[in-house]
């Protein structure tokens, strides 16, 4: 079982999801934004695969989807993105075949300025993670930030832990984030890791 290392950053946690995520991916990557909500993380991601990359986002809000679109029209970066009106744990069915995923992001709870009834679940957010993790590439690297503030929220990231926690120590190498002014509501950021080789290949 892996240890999940707790460390507390000085960074904001989006940051230190994007910042680390953004060393893996490269012209013609593909990643996934398996949140989509306002867009902000797709255009990230957008950005980073390049145009000769790929960005499948998904949400199951059309009115978000809309909205992510537009602001990638607006910035010029819609031609590497398909934006997905399904849950992520479909994600099996629209991945290109023989495609492994480079970077992954999960940005968990509701859509900020959005309906707040509509929220990621545990069990689907375990699933979705399950498919995620199944095709990343060696190297691969996936973030989830996980809000803690809002009903639904906790029993979200004990679940999505637990599951981390299961996970075998080889290949995943698996960190956890707290901000300096963390409480017991705070978001928490955890940092997936595929290895290289893993010990089965030496
Ligand atoms: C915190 S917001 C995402 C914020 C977004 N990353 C951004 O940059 O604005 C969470 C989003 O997850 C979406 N969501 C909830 N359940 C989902 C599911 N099963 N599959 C895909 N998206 C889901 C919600 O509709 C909401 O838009």
């Amino acid at each position: 079982m892996p240890k999940i290392i707790l460390a507390v950053t000085e960074q904001r946690l989006t940051a230190a999801a994007t910042t680390w995520i953004e060393a893996v991916l490269f012209n013609g990557a593909l990643a996934v934004d398996a949140t989509v909500g306002n867009g902000y993380d797709t255009l990230f991601l957008a950005h980073r695969v390049g145009p000769k990359g790929t960005v499948l986002g998904f949400d199951v809000q059309k009115a978000a989807l809309a909205g992510a679109r537009e602001l990638l029209k607006f910035v010029g970066t819609l031609d590497r993105v398909s934006l997905i009106h399904d849950s992520h744990t479909q994600l099996a069915n629209y991945l290109p075949a023989e495609a492994s995923i480079q970077g992954a992001m999960f940005n968990l709870g509701y859509l900020p300025r959005g309906n707040r009834q509509i929220i990621t679940r545990p069990d689907t957010t375990v699933m979705a993670l399950r498919a995620v993790l199944a095709n990343l590439a060696a190297r691969g690297r996936v973030t989830i930030l996980a809000y803690r503030g809002h009903a639904g929220g906790i029993p979200e990231y004990v679940e999505v832990r637990q599951f981390l926690e299961q996970l075998p120590d080889d290949p995943w190498i698996i960190e956890e984030f707290a901000s300096t002014t963390d409480s017991p509501v705070s978001p928490r950021l955890f940092r997936i890791q595929k290895k290289l080789i893993s010990e089965e290949q030496i």
